[in-house]
């Protein structure tokens, strides 16, 4: 406008002197100088713009640690690129900022946090490893998860099921004369879990004996295995594999479950509340949470043991080649991995989240919640004998630690400005009453 201004000024004076003529040129002058501001105007726009240029492969920045080598590579999803890259430098321009959720360190966070700037949450481990996440606080800060749940954008659920094949392969059936005189088997290395599942184990020997390899309550001697399919062979000795998860969380399925049932050992499960909707057969295992006490599960152990048509019922995806797997939830979700085919969770969520940022032009709202990492704080307990242990007391230090530290960490995240671990320090101190705090940094 202001360019216009002076043009018209100029122009006006030269029209004076010069008359009509130049009054024509004055005008067409004007018009020239009208679309050079326009031109100026939409130059200055694109270039505001050019973060968002559709056209522009998008970063999506790992914020993992500062040690690890620089990498930049792309990847290609339908018409889009997207850059991916660990390159700090390039945080300002990052569209996603992706986050590996058993190593990423709460002191050392992209904040400032840009308005377009999504956060990713990549989790693939057993839910224990990182319990910060059991709370909702902080999940909302993420706006794409990778989880264990269902109800997780881009679901993990079945990724500790590494081959759908063997799991109805009949190969590694033994016959019953080849299978161990113990029944049970119990293959644990981590006796510290929230559900303390030596206290049940140790209840269910009392009644049925167990053959326990592992350093939890072990009873023989220790065996190694140097791949997963020796762990299967193995497994396949027993005609029961007691499976009691460290956590207690919605479709958290660690990889025992299904190595138990590749084997054609009955897993004796206890952990996801929603197991059976993830379960091959509707006789695929023992739940343990069905059963009214552990010698209620005992007995019938011993019965199925010594009555080989009624166990048998519980190998259907072995013995019945037709229709191994009837449940249709676990087929859907098997058939939908099978096509992702991505090889890597990384590389996978990479993927995801290009083909997610693109696809549809307007951003819609989109924020995590707990489903997506559905753990509840008060971890139930299998065992009926209540045995106070040192893990006991562990778990519940160990949460209270993470209660206080969920709380300063949304403070701190909502203030959406860099912090150091002295000021997350001071704001421990605030928090009167909340002494367990302190030693968050000693645990
Ligand atoms: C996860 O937790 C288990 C048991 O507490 C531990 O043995 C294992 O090393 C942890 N793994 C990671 C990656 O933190
Ligand atoms: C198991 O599933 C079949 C159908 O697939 C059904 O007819 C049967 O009632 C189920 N049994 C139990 C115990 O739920
Ligand atoms: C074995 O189990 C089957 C089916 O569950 C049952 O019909 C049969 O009576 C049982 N046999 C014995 C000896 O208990
Ligand atoms: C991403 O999550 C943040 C934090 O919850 C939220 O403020 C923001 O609106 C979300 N972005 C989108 C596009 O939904
Ligand atoms: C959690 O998010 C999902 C969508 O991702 C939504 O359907 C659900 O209602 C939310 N639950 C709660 C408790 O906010
Ligand atoms: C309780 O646990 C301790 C070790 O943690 C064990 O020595 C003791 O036998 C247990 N008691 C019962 C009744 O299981």
């Amino acid at each position: 406008m202001h360019l216009m201004h002076i043009c018209q000024l100029r122009l006006g004076k030269k029209c004076r002197s010069c008359g009509r003529r130049s009054k024509i040129l004055g005008l067409f002058c004007c018009l020239i100088c009208a679309c050079a501001v326009l031109l100026i105007y939409m130059w200055q726009q694109n270039s505001k713009r050019e973060i968002f240029n559709p056209y522009e492969p998008r970063i999506l920045l790992w914020w993992t640690d500062t040690n690890e080598p620089l990498f930049y590579r792309n990847i290609y999803c339908g018409y889009y690129t997207c850059t991916v890259t660990n390159d700090r430098l390039r945080l300002k321009e990052a569209k996603v900022i992706l986050f590996d959720g058993i190593s990423f360190d709460v002191l050392d966070m992209p904040l400032p946090r840009y308005a377009f700037q999504l956060w990713a949450l990549l989790y693939d481990r057993s839910p224990a490893n990182r319990t910060i996440l059991f709370f909702s606080e902080l999940l909302r800060y993420f706006n794409y998860t990778s989880t264990f749940s269902r109800y997780s954008d881009f679901p993990l659920t079945l990724h500790t099921l590494s081959n759908v094949a063997d799991l109805v392969n009949p190969l590694f059936l033994r016959r019953s004369e080849d299978k161990s005189e113990i029944s049970v088997l119990f293959m644990e290395n981590n006796c510290n879990t929230m559900s303390s599942r030596e206290n049940y184990v140790r209840e269910l020997m009392s009644y049925v004996p167990v053959y326990s390899c592992g350093s939890c309550l072990r009873n023989r001697d220790a065996t190694r295995f140097r791949h997963e399919i020796d762990v299967v062979r193995f497994m396949s000795i027993y005609r029961f594999t007691l499976v009691l998860e460290d956590a207690t969380c919605s479709d958290y399925i660690s990889s025992r479950y299904w190595q138990a049932l590749t084997a054609g050992s009955v897993p004796i499960y206890y952990g996801s509340p929603t197991i059976r909707d993830w379960q091959p057969h509707n006789r695929s295992a023992l739940y343990i949470s069905d059963f009214h006490s552990v010698k209620d599960l005992a007995d019938l152990i011993e019965q199925l043991s010594e009555n080989e048509t009624a166990y048998n019922e519980y190998l259907r995806h072995k013995l019945n080649s037709k229709v191994p797997i009837t449940n249709q939830r676990l087929l859907d979700a098997l058939v939908w991995q099978r096509d992702l085919d991505i090889p890597g969770i990384r590389l996978q969520f990479e993927k995801q989240l290009c083909m997610a940022i693109n696809s549809d032009g307007k951003p819609k709202s989109k924020v995590a919640n707990s489903t997506q990492f559905d753990c509840p704080l008060k971890q139930p307990q299998p065992a009926t004998l209540k045995n106070s242990t040192e893990n006991e007391i562990y778990w519940k230090h160990r949460f209270s630690l993470d209660r206080c530290a969920a709380r300063i960490l949304d403070q701190l995240w909502q203030r959406n400005a860099p912090y150091t671990k002295a000021n997350f320090e001071y704001q421990l101190a605030e928090l009167a009453g909340w002494g367990a705090c302190q030693s968050y940094f000693r645990k």
